[in-house]
């Protein structure tokens, strides 16, 4: 890209696609999630040179729990593995990662891991990459509606001056900017309980590539699609 393109500031992808992947291939689930991570290190890779302050994945939902448990088992292991395995290229290329949803559902190892990257990545100030984690973005705002709550009940907070600011303080998201842009692969049309609130205005692609063939070409193609759209925010256009 183009030094005078624009850049978002913050890109959220729903990474989708692993399974029908596997199955196009007569292979097991599994095998498509294993190729997906490695597209994962090209879409984090790609992020970091291109100068991309916020990268947000959607790896794993509150609804992916119902999942076959060797699926999930597998995901968690791959999870594990990804987050001990890129520490250290994290640690070379300034990545700060960042971890939202219901963590505490994690288990025990993978929370240790988790930890571990969380702790030792916290000085790094270039890519901030959150993974969403057993994360569900209805979830997410009914906690914030109860703390909020919880707050006004304890007369700390005046209900009438609850703002949009306040809710938005109150989400995971809430050191982070909304997305610029939200990225689905395998051509679904749905947002899939996915930063509801933080996607008010984000300009939205969805490519049919399923996510393990998704690469950093076609990654560049979007950022620079989107380069060209032009964001009103409800406004009328100014040319
Ligand atoms: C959607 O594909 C993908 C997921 C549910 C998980 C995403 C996980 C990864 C890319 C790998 C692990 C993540 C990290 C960050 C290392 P799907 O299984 O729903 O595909 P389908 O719709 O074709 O069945």
């Amino acid at each position: 890209m183009s030094s005078n393109e624009r850049i978002p500031s913050h890109v959220a992808i729903i990474m989708d696609g692993n399974g029908r992947w596997a199955r196009k291939r007569m292979l097991n689930r599994v095998k498509g999630h294993e190729r997906g991570t490695e597209t994962v290190r090209a879409i984090v890779r790609a992020s970091r040179e291109i100068g991309i302050p916020f990268l947000t994945l959607y790896a794993f939902s509150t609804e992916n729990w119902a999942r076959p448990r060797t699926e999930v088992m597998a995901l968690m292991s791959l999870l594990k593995r990804f987050l001990t395995r890129e520490r250290a290229e994290m640690m070379e290329n300034d990545i700060r990662l960042n971890a939202i949803g219901d963590i505490d559902r994690l288990p025990d190892d993978v929370r240790a891991a988790l930890d571990e990257t969380l702790r030792t990545t916290a000085g790094n100030k270039g890519l901030r990459l959150t993974l969403s984690l057993s994360y569900g973005s209805r979830a997410e705002i009914v906690s914030a509606v109860r703390e909020i709550a919880r707050k006004a009940a304890g007369g700390e907070l005046d209900p009438a001056s609850i703002s949009e600011e306040t809710v938005a303080d109150h989400l995971y998201t809430r050191e982070m900017p909304d997305p610029d842009l939200l990225i689905r692969t395998s051509g679904e049309m749905r947002i899939s309980n996915f930063l509801l609130w933080q996607i008010a205005y984000s300009e939205i692609f969805v490519t049919d590539t399923l996510w393990p063939d998704f690469n950093r070409e076609e990654y560049l193609d979007i950022l620079r699609a989107y380069g060209l759209r032009e964001r009103r925010f409800g406004k009328v256009s100014e040319t």
